[in-house]
């Protein structure tokens, strides 16, 4: 049986929510076979200062004690010099920009990139990320990205010591400019945005649970995606951007953003890697550019994924998954 032994892996964007939600979606992820996950800040409320990610960070790793929580804040013109250093002691990695109205729970956001200036100065000084949802929520949907490249280019002349991740890298353009960029930009990479197109989402049956922001777009953009993973650039890395909301959410008049990636990811990114003859660039895809480009140590231990048939669940705590119920080729061993 084929099978595959890699170190074990992160994943460089997750949401997990609030709540007892949280609990759940923290223990598939530790399910999932991750070591380290990049949780996102944009609960309810959002994670905005050093109590409240503590509180957050604590409630994660009770919840799931296999899992290590790697946390983020999201970015605020009214953060302060000495609200960086606290949310950096209290054990912030990384600082979120969302963009105003971009996503899910990014109503606050920022409107004026100028205004965080000092923000992001004190971030650069004090060694955090700054990981940016790349959109311009003013231009048309499948333009949102590509509008929003020019202030990649203008963050990095300003800030040129600060480390900038594009998260959820979805267009050609958007690979094109992170390869153009300096080493302190990279970007994340989901698998939906690494498997899919808007006609998995749209072009026959509308698909609700293929839903996300930054929109899925073209074959070509696909393209790019697909080739720039393949071509074992550190730049691009896992994110998976699972972003899980109860099913009523998703399938109604009001559908909101996010796909559940986190219970297939691992089996459908063997799948992709194995169809294309390049299982060997799974590991550094998953398990090494991201915690290298971060300064994380590697994790210890391994995983193993086997190819063996596993059928996905139709719904986890309510919330339907991707590939909810079809069979997958590949699985995670049981340890
Ligand atoms: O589709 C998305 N859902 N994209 C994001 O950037 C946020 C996320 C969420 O939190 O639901
Ligand atoms: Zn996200």
């Amino acid at each position: 049986m084929p099978s595959l032994l890699i170190r074990r892996p992160d994943d460089f964007h997750v949401h997990l929510r609030q709540g007892a939600a949280c609990s759940e979606y923290a223990r598939d992820a530790a399910r999932a076979g991750w070591a380290r996950v990049l949780v996102m800040p944009n609960t309810v409320p959002p994670v905005i200062d050093a109590n409240g990610l503590k509180n957050y960070q604590r409630a994660i790793e009770t919840a799931a004690p296999g899992l290590k929580p790697l946390m983020t804040f999201q970015i605020l013109p009214s953060h302060t010099e000495e609200d960086i250093r606290q949310l950096k002691q209290a054990g912030a990695i990384a600082g979120k920009l969302y963009p105003d109205g971009s996503t899910t729970n990014a109503e606050t956001g920022i409107r004026d990139l100028k205004a965080i200036y000092p923000v992001l100065q004190a971030m650069q000084q004090h060694g955090l990320v700054l990981c940016i949802h790349g959109e311009d929520p003013a231009a048309p949907l499948m333009e949102r990205e590509a509008r929003f490249l020019k202030h990649l280019k203008s963050l990095q002349t300003a800030f040129p010591d600060l480390k900038i991740v594009l998260e959820h890298v979805s267009s050609q353009k958007g690979v094109q400019a992170v390869l153009e960029s300096s080493p302190r930009v990279a970007a994340t990479i989901t698998l939906h945005h690494l498997l899919f197109t808007s006609d998995d989402l749209a072009g026959g049956l509308l698909h609700p649970h293929l839903f996300c922001k930054p929109i899925l777009k073209s074959p070509s953009d696909r393209k790019a995606i697909q080739e720039v993973v393949l071509s074992g650039n550190p730049k691009f890395f896992f994110g998976s951007d699972s972003a899980p909301h109860p099913r009523e959410h998703k399938e109604g008049p009001q559908c909101k953003a996010g796909i559940y990636t986190m219970p297939v990811s691992l089996p459908l990114l063997a799948q992709f890697f194995e169809e294309r003859g390049a299982l060997n660039i799974m590991e550094a895809f998953v398990s090494q550019f991201g915690s290298n480009f971060y300064g994380l140590p590697l994790n210890s231990g391994t995983i193993k994924l086997e190819k063996e048939p596993f059928t996905v669940s139709k719904l986890y705590h309510n919330t339907v998954p991707l590939m909810a119920g079809e069979r997958l080729p590949w699985r995670l061993a049981s340890s």
